[in-house]
């Protein structure tokens, strides 16, 4: 599978298209479960309902984070290990990779890997179909550098409470944990999805053994929104 290049994020025809799919994938079974296996099914729907169309794919940029490419440029991997959770499409992957870390990029859709391996096809990332949730053993405690993007806030219920420790346990003593997410105050009601993540949920890593280190505030704009965003940088102690 091959992304269809007539349009991209940016053109108007490629947003209006968008904008008529995220309705039609929210009303999908499995759009606000907090079941583990319904999920991952209404996600491997969405991949492969998009059939090479990058619009059809919300959370899509088809381009890495900001935010991770400058953190990246300051902090080069040096053949550090590090992983990119939920790697959709691998443009954080290939980030990660392109900054000098020796990079697994994983994703429970195996239609999202499928894609990212087509994209990417002369790629030094390790590109995976797992879950989270039930990782391979050797990978928990490995990682230098563990990526979290977006994932946590695509879940909700009991799986998004099992997320903080499931993403948490990948980072090795010493290593880095960048998260990039929606955020919202605890009190202020959203529907999702996303379900941005609160204050309060974001000291769970505290709680893992995690220490920020370093925090950032941003907006992400969208036609007719401002969307609050944090990057933030957390440490295992050594
Ligand atoms: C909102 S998307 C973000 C994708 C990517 N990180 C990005 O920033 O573009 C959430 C991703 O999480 C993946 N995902 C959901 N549950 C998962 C699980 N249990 N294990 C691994 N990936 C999962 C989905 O397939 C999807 O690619």
């Amino acid at each position: 599978m091959s992304e269809k290049p007539k349009d991209r994020p940016g053109d108007e025809s490629f947003y209006a298209r968008r904008v008529a799919i995220a309705r039609e994938i929210d009303a999908l079974p499995g759009a606000t479960t907090g079941n583990a296996a319904e999920r991952a099914d209404w996600f491997e729907r969405v991949y492969a309902g998009a059939d090479g169309d990058a619009a059809g794919v919300p959370w899509a940029d088809l381009r890495p984070k900001d935010v991770l490419v400058n953190w990246l440029r300051k902090n080069p991997g040096h053949g550090q290990r590090a992983i990119d959770i939920a790697c959709g499409l691998g443009d954080n992957a290939e980030a990660i990779a392109a900054a000098g870390y020796r990079t697994v990029g994983f994703d429970v859709a195996p239609s999202a890997v499928e894609w990212a391996r087509a994209r990417f096809p002369h790629s030094p990332v390790d590109y995976r179909v797992a879950d989270l949730f039930n990782p391979p053993a050797d990978w928990v405690g490995a990682f230098d550098l563990v990526s979290e993007c977006y994932t946590i806030q695509s879940l909700t219920g009991a799986i998004r409470e099992a997320a903080f420790a499931a993403v948490a346990r990948l980072v090795k003593p010493g290593g880095h944990l960048l998260v990039v997410a929606r955020t919202k105050e605890d009190y202020v009601p959203q529907p999702g999805p996303p379900w941005p993540l609160t204050p309060s949920e974001l000291a769970h890593f505290g709680a893992l053994g995690l220490v920020k280190v370093a925090s950032r505030n941003y907006v992400v704009e969208r036609p007719g929104r401002v969307i609050p965003h944090k990057f933030i940088v957390y440490r295992r102690e050594a």
